[in-house]
């Protein structure tokens, strides 16, 4: 290896245009996914505390909010809903007229380029807010299930192009696969949540989809922080149970997880930035404690550099809007 002085870095660092060429990682539109979270009810837009920017919607509040995402060149939503009441098993969850069932209706309907992801979880429809049916204090793996199946089920007859199952139940993969291919959804893909963490930074995401648990928590089927070979594991289980795409979940305190999965499996990869690691970079940048913008693109930069092809991502659109303005 030369050595100083025939070596000098600085060389692919000095100018801006020498900079931009050497880039090895580049954002763009195309990389995120847009949550949002839509709700009955007429003319609501209601802003999530915690997360500015972010609001809960209702169906007429809908289209210009894809619109605007779509003109930014951003390829898909992710969709989070508000039914209109819970119970024990999550019912609106699976009514082929709920809330996110509505949803994806509408914006296929105007929109049918944009890509509609639904997410498969049962927390924001129970009484209880866990992922699945509660017996004897537990949640119940095997009999969630059939209910995450007709979940998938009714999203893809409404016309959702993929189903993304964050429930953490084992085997829920393969049963809405099952379930998808018996209703003659064999296009639907399915996005595994497959590497979920039980962490603290969903704190904000359960305040705006009203889905935090109303007893104990949910370690007993999400993963524990500490461990990362364990993800490994959950993700290639997904993959044999016929996941078209996995995702590590939440992203900045993951990324060894996002680069290790990166290695291991070619199926495409998913990072969820989430909400809590959003409200943090708000509540600095408001208190001027930080640069908003920088640390934000600094954030998805290294979310895609450690490996991850799509990034599901609150600042979606501004960052789209950042990238634009860049004539990046
Ligand atoms: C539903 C679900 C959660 C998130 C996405 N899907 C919350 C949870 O598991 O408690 C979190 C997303 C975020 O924090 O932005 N199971």
């Amino acid at each position: 290896m030369a050595q100083f002085p025939a070596q000098r870095m600085r060389r692919l660092r000095e100018q801006p245009t020498m900079r931009r060429m050497a880039q090895e990682t580049r954002l763009s539109p195309s990389d995120f996914i847009y949550p949002l979270f839509v709700t009955h009810g007429r003319n609501v837009r209601r802003e999530v505390p915690a997360m500015p920017g972010v609001h809960q919607i209702s169906l007429d509040h809908l289209l210009r909010e894809v619109e605007e995402t779509a003109q930014l060149g951003i390829p898909g939503v992710l969709l989070f809903g508000l039914p209109s009441k819970k119970d024990e098993t999550g019912t609106e969850a699976y009514d082929k007229n709920g809330i996110v069932q509505e949803a994806i209706r509408v914006i296929k309907k105007a929109a049918p380029d944009m890509l509609v992801i639904g997410d498969v979880c049962l927390c924001e429809y129970t009484s209880h807010g866990h992922c699945g049916i509660v017996a004897g204090g537990a949640v119940d793996n095997d009999k969630t299930l059939d209910l995450l199946g007709k979940m998938a089920v009714v999203q893809a007859d409404a016309g959702a192009d993929v189903v993304a199952p964050s429930a953490m139940m084992d085997g829920q993969v393969g049963a809405i696969r099952a379930a998808l291919d018996k209703a003659g959804h064999k296009n639907t893909a399915i996005l595994g949540y497959s590497a979920k963490y039980a962490s603290g930074f969903y704190g904000p995401f359960r305040v705006a989809a009203d889905s935090a648990p109303q007893f104990g928590d949910r370690r007993g089927y999400q993963m524990d922080p500490a461990s990362a070979r364990q993800a490994m594991r959950e993700i290639e289980q997904d993959i044999e149970e016929g996941a078209d795409m996995v995702m590590v979940k939440p992203a900045l305190a993951y990324l060894d997880v996002i680069a290790k999965a990166r290695e291991r499996f070619d199926l495409p990869l998913a990072a969820y930035n989430v909400s809590g690691e959003y409200s943090m970079v708000k509540a600095a940048a408001e208190n001027e404690w930080i640069d908003g913008r920088r640390v934000t693109m600094e954030i998805l930069t290294a979310i895609k550099r450690a490996g991850a092809d799509m990034l599901i991502t609150y600042h979606a659109k501004e960052a789209s809007e950042w990238l634009r303005g860049n004539g990046l």
